[in-house]
């Protein structure tokens, strides 16, 4: 009897599990069905696309994106009005790093044209270069180039185009392929057919108004401005540069050091910060030591490394945006860039004579004359910006881009003396 009641007890618990794993199998049946149903729901929702220009605008996109070149780009699906720009020398130099790829680099800076289409893939035709509405090369890089690495062919109306930011002087053109191969030049030389410069500056109104050839400055009489002159009066040094590549061709080293001699016998003291002298301004710091020029010193050596026509760099924003007078060496026509009265030059003064004007200013209420611009005029860097901007609207600006034009000498044109340059 204990025996078959024991069979018993077992076999009811054998029920019961097969009974609780069935339970737990239709369970999970059911609820992985209801998931099934739930996901098919929800992906339909979001697979109802009853747009098709929205369709065709993806497709586009893709189409336009390197990444998928092999599978999607069919060259007649591309859109007509964008100006198509290939960059032949590396992009990671300046100005081509502030291009970016695609169209982006348009659109986030608000260009006015902002269809242009910035590729470094030579195959984005299949290969066909000539299809590509410009092709950019960088000064800076195209030393090392041979016939054999430039473009095979070439149409009619695309522009070659030459940038460059370095000095004539320090990136001279030499090899005499370039002769009669470009045309158009987009670089800080005011004559180019883009101008690219390194300074902006803008009127009472916010138009720009230069650098230009010919400037027609307007400078108020007097200086209304309470506030920057108690500024002024709080300065006690006399000069500050700060610098990091010590040697250069335009001897502004040799310059600066004589200066320094010529201010001691007044007491006084050129301070050089950076790679080149005993005090420090690393990079990650530029803030405070030009809230350190801003506030102690009244000069700052605005030297260019090298001496080239309308070659005017940052270091002059450098002075003009931190309320201390520049003085300049370097290879232009200042009047261009600058008011007048607004600058001392040491290309027109001895380290003496320089020295012996700073001394005389310093104590002088005259000083806060070179100041009296600031109410006519505003500087700003425009190489990130509007310069890239104007790239994409000289591209859109028919009457300049189906005009024919080239540069039968570019070498002369560059540096008229790089017959001597290109020597060595
Ligand atoms: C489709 O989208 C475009 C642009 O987003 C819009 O102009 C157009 O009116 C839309 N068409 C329909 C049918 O919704
Ligand atoms: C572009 O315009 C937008 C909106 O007006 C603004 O937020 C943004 O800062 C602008 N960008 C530049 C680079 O000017
Ligand atoms: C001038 O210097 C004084 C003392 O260092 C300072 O309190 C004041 O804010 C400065 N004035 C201006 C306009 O910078
Ligand atoms: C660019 O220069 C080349 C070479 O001189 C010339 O054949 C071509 O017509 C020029 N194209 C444009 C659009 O100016």
């Amino acid at each position: 009897m204990p025996r078959s009641i024991s069979l018993r007890l077992r076999l009811l618990t054998s029920l019961r599990q097969l009974f609780s794993i069935r339970l737990l199998l239709i369970i999970t049946c059911i609820s992985f069905m209801i998931s099934v149903i739930w996901i098919q729901l929800v992906e339909n929702d979001n697979l109802i696309i009853d747009n098709e220009s929205l369709v065709n605008e993806a497709l586009e996109n893709v189409a336009r994106d390197h990444r998928y070149a092999e599978v999607y780009r069919k060259v007649n699906r591309l859109q007509k009005d964008v100006k198509y720009i290939l960059l032949w020398t590396p992009h990671n130099f300046a100005p081509f790093y502030y291009f970016g790829d695609g169209q982006r680099a348009f659109i986030d800076k608000n260009c006015s044209k902002i269809n242009c289409y910035v590729t470094r893939d030579r195959n984005f035709f299949g290969g066909d270069t000539s299809k590509f509405d410009a092709i950019a090369f960088n000064g800076r890089n195209i030393d090392t180039l041979t016939k054999s690495q430039l473009p095979k062919t070439r149409s009619q109306r695309q522009k070659f185009i030459y940038f460059n930011m370095e000095s004539a002087d320090n990136y001279p053109v030499c090899d005499d392929i370039f002769d009669g191969f470009f045309n158009w030049t987009s670089t800080y030389r005011l004559d180019s057919d883009i101008p690219y410069p390194y300074i902006q500056i803008r009127n009472s109104d916010g138009e720009v108004v230069g650098p230009r050839e010919k400037m027609n400055w307007a400078v108020s009489k007097t200086l209304n401005d309470e506030y920057l002159e108690t500024k002024l009066q709080n300065k006690s040094k006399a000069v500050a540069w700060f610098v990091s590549h010590c040697s250069s061709r335009s001897g502004r080293r040799e310059y600066a050091h004589q200066l320094r001699r010529a201010l001691r016998a007044h007491a006084l003291t050129l301070d050089i910060y950076g790679a080149c002298g005993p005090l420090k301004c690393p990079r990650h710091q530029k803030n405070s030591c030009d809230s350190i020029l801003e506030s102690n010193y009244f000069f700052y050596l605005s030297f260019e490394n090298s001496l080239s026509k309308d070659y005017v760099t940052e270091k002059l924003l450098t002075a003009l945006q931190h309320d201390s007078v520049p003085i300049v060496l370097g290879g232009a026509d200042y009047s261009r860039f600058l008011p007048p009265g607004s600058y001392l030059n040491a290309r027109s003064a001895s380290p003496t004579a320089l020295a012996n004007m700073i001394a005389k200013l310093m104590s002088s209420k005259e000083y806060n004359q070179f100041f009296l611009w600031k109410s006519s005029y505003s500087y700003y860097d425009p190489t990130e910006t509007s310069n890239v901007c104007a790239v994409c609207a000289a591209l859109h600006n028919k009457e300049i881009f189906e005009k024919p034009s080239v540069y039968r000498n570019l070498r002369r044109w560059w540096l008229p003396n790089y017959q001597d340059r290109c020597k060595t």
